[in-house]
């Protein structure tokens, strides 16, 4: 029997940090207005409900409380908005419910609340597992405190994965060859190591400008991707996507799927965006970014949203052909016809992508050239 009904993500974006790392370019902000975490609680809740009816019917397939550190959320406020979800949308078998945390003790201490909550896999950002480099990257947490918290997550959830960054000053390709084992070694069945990237208006893009510190040379970059390519094969990881890697089919991100796949999802919380497609127009969606602009939003208009704007098919077939080249999946042809693609044929006789069964698919050669391969096949 096939399902009728299209399937969904939910994105909750929950701002809040502890402190603010000198790297992250995310809505976040630091909890000191008194009450508002509260009633930005509630202010989700009402967002969930006025969403749900907005977008008609659809299939949840996955939540995803990201931010932000939704591990610093009270656990009974999670539980609440994820009841909350099971009940507004029928569910896909095996929803997928997935949490960001910070690997601090104080919020390893809620992980079983979080399981309780339904929360059933733990996205935890390790980022490093070296003193001086968390230190560097401006964490509150030690390496020991992030093992730690790896440990009791890879007992407690029935999925974790480990975010990382690499290409930090000073790396070197045995170093972190060493580092990407040692996470290995904690348990996850998913690990997502990110290239350090300086984002415009960062405390790093203003250290950079000064002279405090390089930026890693691209060539040493480029090895260090190569390092994690070959270290996380040989440890049994597929590298189902750019910066994802995962221990078998079952360990991929249901929710960030749905984001490559080009299918539907919605956003809540301040900033969070979503897609939706409706009546084959697909339509960008974005919450009020400042906290007390989304609830005030909410407040007046049942939901958060402050933007709906449909894309045009050519903007659609853009947007699904930078996500979808990004996997393993690639994309289907027939979602590409309203883009020119006219230098396919030399990309193709180039190694950079790939034609099969009717997918566009990128080359191991052209996957860490993409914004270029991607750039050449959308201009005309
Ligand atoms: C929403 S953030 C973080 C969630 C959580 N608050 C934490 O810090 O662990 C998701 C991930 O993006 C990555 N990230 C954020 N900014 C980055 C940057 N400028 N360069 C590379 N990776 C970055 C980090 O690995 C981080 O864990
Ligand atoms: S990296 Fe995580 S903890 Fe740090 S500011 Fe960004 S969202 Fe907050």
């Amino acid at each position: 029997m096939t399902d009728a009904l299209p399937p969904l993500g939910l994105y909750v974006h929950w701002p809040y940090c502890a402190r603010i790392c000198p790297y992250c370019d995310f809505n976040v902000a630091l909890d000191r207005r008194a009450g508002e975490a509260e009633a930005l609680f509630e202010a989700i809740l009402r967002d969930l409900a006025g969403l749900a009816g907005a977008a008609g019917p659809h299939r949840l397939v996955s939540i995803f409380l990201g931010g932000g550190t939704p591990s610093l959320m009270r656990p009974a406020w999670a539980a609440a908005i994820i009841q909350a979800a099971k009940v507004l949308w029928p569910l896909a078998p095996n929803l997928e419910v997935a949490l960001e945390a910070n690997p601090t003790d104080a919020e390893a201490a809620r992980f079983e609340a979080f399981a309780e909550a339904g929360v059933n896999r733990l996205s935890l950002g390790v980022q490093a597992l070296d003193d001086g480099a968390l230190k560097f990257l401006g964490r509150n947490h030690s390496a020991e405190e992030a093992v730690r918290a790896a440990r009791l997550a890879a007992n407690i959830f029935p999925r974790l994965s480990l975010d990382l960054i690499y290409a930090r000053p000073g790396q070197t390709e045995a170093g972190w060859a060493e580092e990407l084992k040692a996470a290995v070694a904690l348990g996850p069945e998913h690990l997502s190591p990110y290239q350090l990237t300086i984002e415009p208006g960062t405390a790093f893009d203003r250290a950079i400008r000064r002279g405090a510190f390089a930026p890693a040379d691209p060539d040493l970059a480029a090895r260090l991707y190569e390092t994690t390519q070959a270290v996380l094969e040989a440890e049994g990881f597929e590298a189902y996507e750019v910066s994802n890697h995962a221990r078998g089919e079952a360990a991929r991100s249901r929710h960030n799927l749905i984001y490559w796949r080009g299918q539907d999802y919605l956003g809540a919380g301040p900033g969070a965006h979503g897609r939706l497609t409706r009546a084959g127009v697909r339509s960008a969606t974005e919450a009020a970014r400042a906290i007390p602009d989304y609830l005030a939003r909410v407040l007046e208009t049942g939901t958060g949203l402050s933007l709906a704007e449909a894309l045009t098919a050519e903007e659609a077939a853009e947007e699904r052909l930078l996500m979808g080249l990004r996997t393993v999946e690639g994309v289907p042809l027939t979602e590409l016809l309203p883009l020119p693609l006219s230098k396919l044929a030399d990309l193709q006789r180039d190694g950079f992508v790939r034609v099969a069964d009717g997918r566009l698919f990128a080359t191991t050669q052209g996957r860490p050239v993409l914004d270029r391969v991607i750039q050449e096949l959308v201009c005309s």
